[in-house]
């Protein structure tokens, strides 16, 4: 029997592009039904590829940067009547500058709503049920700069700081209730994030990155294998986290300085 009565439910945010989309093929290529977001409409458009796999698909738009985007999403996952095995709280944006004199305070707020206040209001929301259950998995996504500053990324990777240590955290905490939480590490991507926060100009921005489904598969696996966290996906990105929790911080600054610098982009 292979029907909603019998296959697991993943919630995955952000699945519209990049590594969320990739996450949620993981869900459906390994039996998992799921219910989707993203802010657009290519939502429904990534859903149908979802389906082709195999998955019962239900798709939300939703602003998770607002509180009402968040109690939709949860609204709606309890509106299933189905236990929720997985999520991946995944929705996350940057914003690439010079933060005393370019970039703008209500992209950062919406920075913070999204990738920090969203990701504790979901977990707070999802995890209870979860608990009462004594079964479920949380992943999120992180990302190596979780572990060191970025200068024209600062509030991005202290949103990813708050994440990771969050995600630990709790982990901790569940470690007795049949929950697992992972957080999965990406290093550079090739998805819309850079575009997106405004980095294409940067050596980081125009540097080749690791593959999205790579980085989604172990993470997937991570998430099944109830590890903390992992780092993904090529092995330059796994030196480089691993490297750089010896490092000061002064040292991966100035390294990351490189790389997000305004103008730094490969002619
Ligand atoms: N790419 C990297 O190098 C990298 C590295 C480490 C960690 N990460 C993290 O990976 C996660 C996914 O990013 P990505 O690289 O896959 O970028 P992406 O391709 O730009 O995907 C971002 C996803 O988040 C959704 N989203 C954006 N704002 C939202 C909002 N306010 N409410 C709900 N959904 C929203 C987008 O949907 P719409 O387009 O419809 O808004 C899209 O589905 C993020 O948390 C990011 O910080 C990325």
């Amino acid at each position: 029997m292979n029907n909603s009565l019998t296959r697991p439910l993943a919630v995955v945010t952000g699945a519209s592009s990049g590594i969320g989309y990739e996450l949620a093929k993981q869900f459906a290529q390994n039996g998992f039904d799921l219910l989707v977001t993203a802010t657009g409409p290519g939502i429904n458009e990534a859903a149908q590829a979802f389906e082709k796999l195999g998955a019962k698909v239900e798709t939300v738009q939703a602003d998770l940067a607002t509180y009402d985007g968040v109690e939709t999403l949860y609204n709606l996952i309890k509106a299933t009547n189905r236990p929720l095995d997985a999520i991946a709280i995944n929705a996350g944006v940057g914003v690439g500058g010079d933060f005393a004199r370019e970039t703008d305070l209500k992209d950062e707020l919406n920075l913070i709503n999204l990738n920090v206040v969203s990701s504790v209001h979901l977990a707070k929301r999802v995890v209870k049920d979860m608990v009462e259950r004594g079964k479920g998995r949380i992943l999120f996504t992180s990302s190596i700069v979780s572990q060191m500053p970025s200068p024209f990324q600062a509030v991005y990777a202290a949103s990813k700081a708050f994440v990771h240590s969050f995600s630990e955290a709790i982990r901790n905490e569940l470690k007795d209730t049949g929950v697992t939480v992972t957080a999965l590490m990406p290093g550079a991507t090739e998805t819309n994030f850079f575009h997106r926060a405004g980095l294409d100009d940067t050596k980081v921005g125009s540097d080749k990155k690791d593959d999205p489904a790579l980085v989604a598969k172990q993470g997937f696996e991570a998430l099944m294998a109830g590890k903390d966290s992992v780092l993904a996906e090529s092995l330059k990105t796994k030196i480089q986290g691993t490297v750089s929790q010896f490092l000061p911080d002064t040292v991966t600054a100035e390294q990351n300085r490189k790389l997000n610098e305004p103008g730094s982009a490969n002619k």
